[in-house]
């Protein structure tokens, strides 16, 4: 047992040293919080095409080219393939040669890699990325897709730097006093006590829930679309972004569940974690777009406008 326990210190020293060498990033310490990150990985977070954002909904402009989205694989329990514990986050590997998402203006086809989320400290405390006239939710869930011209490698994507290289899908969680919201949610929550620790993973997530179940409720057809970024160093400004404008709906102590059970990575392992979102950054003059909503007022006022201005246009004509 000791003899294992040395070999196993031996391989993970050098993994520990090169990550002691390199700039580290974090949410809960002065010297590495978000507001650190255009300091030290000045490359990309310091841009200006940064994300997430704060979706002001009176200066969204209406986008006819932002039509429904193509799903797929998002019925099959058989794509979860793990769930791990990152250091700074809960993410859910998928298999992205069955799950794909297209259509809704993305150009192309995009192979779906992953899940993880954003959350604060409970149910009642903020802990979204976007905000949508400044309100934020207490968590955010984040699906990854890759453009298919780089064959499901994300590495591969931000080297091209290419801004559309990636497609990632933003949900907002909100809270409901109604129990066991869901059955899925229950299920997902159930297996962060099996990852503690940064570095724990499980594959007994496997065949047990879909992606449209942890979704379930939320209208596709209506999302808000921007360029940004990754929201966690490096940054890079490779991210066509949606941002879904229903929430998803969870139980209180489903929520909970995040903020009480997985810890941080080393040095604070005995940290949990929560404030595991980024601040909204500016918009410096990028257009957040969504649907062109014809409601019923909008065209009774198109139609007075046109009566008005057909009537000033027949009295200039008199004149
Ligand atoms: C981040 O750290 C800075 C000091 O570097 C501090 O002023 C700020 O309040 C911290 N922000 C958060 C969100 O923790
Ligand atoms: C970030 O960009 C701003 C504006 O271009 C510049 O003034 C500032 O020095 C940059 N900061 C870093 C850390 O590179
Ligand atoms: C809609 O798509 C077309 C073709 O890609 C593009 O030229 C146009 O700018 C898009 N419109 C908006 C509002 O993004
Ligand atoms: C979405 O799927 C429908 C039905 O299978 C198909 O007709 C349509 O072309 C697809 N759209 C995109 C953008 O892939
Ligand atoms: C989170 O909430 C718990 C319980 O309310 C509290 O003890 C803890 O200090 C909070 N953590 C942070 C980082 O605010
Ligand atoms: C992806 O795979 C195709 C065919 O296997 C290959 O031609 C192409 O170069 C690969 N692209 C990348 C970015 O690896
Ligand atoms: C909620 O789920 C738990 C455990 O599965 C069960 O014991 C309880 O009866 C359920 N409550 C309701 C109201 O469905
Ligand atoms: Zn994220």
């Amino acid at each position: 047992m000791i003899v294992l326990l040395v070999i196993f210190a031996a391989l993970l020293c050098p993994t520990v040293h090169s990550t002691d060498a390199s700039v580290e990033w974090c949410y809960h310490k002065a010297e590495c919080n978000f507001t650190t990150w255009p300091n030290i990985f000045p490359e990309y977070c310091n841009g200006s095409k940064q994300s997430p954002i704060n979706i002001v909904t009176a200066s969204v402009q209406g986008n006819p080219n932002l039509t429904s989205f193509n799903f797929t694989g998002f019925d099959d329990s058989s794509t979860f393939l793990s769930v791990l514990n990152s250091g700074e986050s809960v993410v859910v590997n998928l298999d992205d040669d069955k799950m794909s998402v297209q259509g809704g203006g993305l150009p192309g086809l995009y192979k779906t890699k992953q899940f993880h989320l954003h959350w604060g400290n409970g149910s009642s405390s903020p802990g979204s990325e976007h905000t949508v006239d400044g309100k934020k939710y207490p968590m955010e869930l984040h699906i990854v897709n890759v453009h298919s011209k780089y064959n499901g490698s994300v590495s591969a994507a931000l080297a091209a730097k290419d801004s559309s290289a990636l497609a990632v899908l933003g949900f907002f969680i909100e809270g409901t006093n109604e129990v066991n919201k869901t059955k899925s949610w229950d299920i997902l929550t159930s297996f962060l006590t099996s990852i503690p620790n940064s570095g724990d993973t499980t594959t007994d997530i496997m065949n047990q829930i879909t992606l449209n179940s942890l979704i379930e409720g939320v209208d596709r057809t209506k999302y808000y679309r921007y360029q940004g970024s990754l929201t966690t160093p490096s940054c890079n400004e490779a991210v066509v972004w949606t941002v879904f404008k229903e929430p998803v709906k969870v139980s209180h102590n489903f929520i909970n569940r995040f903020s009480t059970t997985v810890f941080f990575k080393d040095p604070d392992a005995s940290v949990l974690i929560t404030n595991s979102f980024r601040g909204v950054q500016p918009l410096n003059g990028r257009v957040v777009t969504s649907q062109v909503e014809q409601t019923a007022a909008s065209s009774a006022a198109t139609s007075t406008l046109s009566v008005i201005t057909v009537l000033l246009l027949s009295s200039l004509c008199w004149i």
